[in-house]
């Protein structure tokens, strides 16, 4: 497989001389000025997703020889080699094969099955546990949805045991269950579960322990608390009141789970809200909306497998992302979803760039001479406006913004006139201020203006468009990664402290620093 890291292409010297020659002059409003075509030109429909991309610092012949160093990386091969289910986490020997969990049922559909030239038709058996997964976790969700003894549903998770089905319930809630009241507890500090608890009664709650691996120590740690507080609390029957959704199904069972959905290996932690890690989200919007939403995922996959390169989305962002990070040197990249549904979709989306991306070796682990993944932070619009925005339009660095809209209000749970007109106004008036500024006015007044953002459009906020949206976002990471020729796929960074709190955590106990550094033995000291 062509897997060329995009320093070794012939076309990344002919973007740093573009990039020399014309890319860092490039001016936004000279561009409208030049091209009344612009918007059109740079923007794009994709599945439930319009993305206005026109105010980027890029013209066509970037783009152009950004496709090229897309080719010459071999992207293309690469995603055809995640989609055929070959092992392309080759640090951990793995496939990576999430996009199977949002195909539509094989056997009952024969048309989706004609459309589906991914691993599924060559794996029958595997779909079939997927579906069948899927079809168990579906099913109850749909009695827990009818089960008025149970009012309150705990999630004990961490990173993506928790990051996606917290922000896809919140996201949801116009289409949420209101019989129930959905908790997330992922922090090892106890007062997140104690808060929690003292609002719960044994009887009418629900334990779902969200873990992948069902060894990440805050997850065990809180999972031990809350079966104790259960217990203590004279709650008896387990079987009704504890789940786990694991891809370790014994160390569940060791626990004393019984009632438990699986998933495998091949299914990252930062991709697993489309398995049994987003129960909560399929209690909360049923079974149906489950599926729509990975419906709408499964659109984008085969958007992102199918089309060309030049009108791919997940494609065009993720060049862009390079473009910026290693031409224009941009270290980070905000994201201001204008919608207060969506406000831990940043919190998400850092899990899923900078956990895929923060990589500083190749694949064969040479170290890499150029920058990889762009620190991600954001707040919903329109709180960051008044909180980092100054920085974003009058700051001494240009931060790309990615706007997301959506057109049309939620109806549940507010009706209440204005607030969307004003809303839409401020993320239109944002995008804009950023790009023209105020080059008429001096000193304080004064607005540079030429910041770059992208602007993503979602007609509502349905389980549909959520799937596509974050689909969406997956694959530009795949891209980025791709380019960069990391693997967007482990995590062994968050190794080395998990293994370091073990031993500390011991040593606070007895007070022992012997081989610790100064500051740790100081701090250690002062802490016990
Ligand atoms: O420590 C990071 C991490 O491994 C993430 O990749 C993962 O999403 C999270 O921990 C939780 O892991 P698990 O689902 O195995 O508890």
């Amino acid at each position: 497989m062509n897997r060329t890291r995009c320093d070794r292409t012939l076309a990344w010297p002919l973007l740093q001389a573009s990039f020399e020659s014309l890319g860092k002059n490039f001016d936004l409003r000279e561009a409208f000025a030049a091209d009344p075509q612009r918007f059109s030109r740079f923007s794009q429909d994709a599945p439930h997703v319009f993305a206005d991309l026109s105010k980027n610092l890029i013209d066509a012949d970037t783009e152009a020889l950004l496709l090229e160093l897309a080719r010459q990386c071999g992207l293309e091969q690469q995603r055809d080699a995640m989609f055929a289910g070959e092992l392309i986490n080759r640090t951990e020997q793995r496939a990576v094969m999430h996009f199977l969990l949002r195909n539509p049922p094989l056997a009952k559909e024969g048309r989706a099955q004609a459309a589906i030239k991914n691993i599924a038709n060559a794996l029958p058996e595997v779909n079939a546990e997927v579906q069948a997964v899927l079809a168990a976790m579906l099913a109850y969700a749909e009695r827990l949805r009818l089960d008025d003894g149970i009012t309150d549903i705990v999630n004990i998770g961490i990173g993506g045991s928790d990051l996606g089905p917290q922000m896809a319930v919140l996201a949801l809630s116009e289409f949420a269950t209101t019989t129930k009241r959905f908790h997330f507890v992922s922090n090892i500090d106890g007062q997140e579960l104690a808060g929690v608890l003292a609002q719960l009664k044994p009887q009418s709650t629900l334990f779902l322990v969200a873990s992948k691996t069902f060894t990440t120590a805050e997850t065990m740690t809180n999972a031990h608390s809350a079966k104790r507080w259960f217990e203590a609390q004279g709650g008896q029957d387990i079987a009704r009141h504890f789940a786990a959704l694991t891809s370790n199904v014994a160390a569940a069972n060791d626990f004393g789970i019984t009632t438990t959905f699986g998933f495998w290996d091949w299914v990252g932690g930062r991709y697993s809200l489309w398995s049994a890690i987003g129960l909560p989200i399929a209690i909360a919007i049923g079974a149906s909306g489950f599926r729509t939403l990975l419906a709408g995922a499964h659109a984008m996959d085969e958007h992102f497998r199918t089309t060309p390169l030049a009108h791919n989305l997940p494609v065009r962002l993720g060049l862009f992302d390079v473009w910026y990070r290693n031409f224009h040197g941009f270290s980070s990249r905000s994201i201001a979803p204008y919608s207060s549904a969506l406000r831990r979709l940043p919190a998400y989306l850092q899990q899923l760039e900078m956990e895929s991306n923060g990589k500083r070796v190749d694949m064969d682990g040479q170290a890499l001479p150029y920058a990889t993944a762009p620190v991600l932070w954001g707040e919903p619009g329109t709180n960051g406006q008044h909180a980092y925005f100054q920085m974003l339009h009058q700051g001494t660095s240009v931060v790309p913004v990615e706007f997301v809209a959506v057109k049309k209000a939620a109806s549940y749970p507010h009706d209440l006139p204005g607030h969307q007109g004003k809303l839409l106004a401020n993320v239109l008036a944002q995008a804009q201020a950023l790009m023209n500024g105020k080059p008429d006015a001096g000193g304080h007044q004064h607005f540079p203006g030429n910041r770059p953002s992208t602007f993503l459009l979602l007609e509502q906020l349905t389980p549909a468009s959520l799937g596509a949206l974050l689909a969406l976002q997956e694959h530009r990471v795949f891209v980025s990664g791709a380019i960069w020729g990391i693997n967007s796929f482990d995590q062994w960074g968050v190794e080395l402290g998990k293994v370091l709190a073990k031993d500390i955590e011991s040593r606070l106990a007895s007070g022992d620093e012997a081989g610790l550094d100064g500051s740790t033995a100081g701090l250690l000291q002062r802490l016990r």
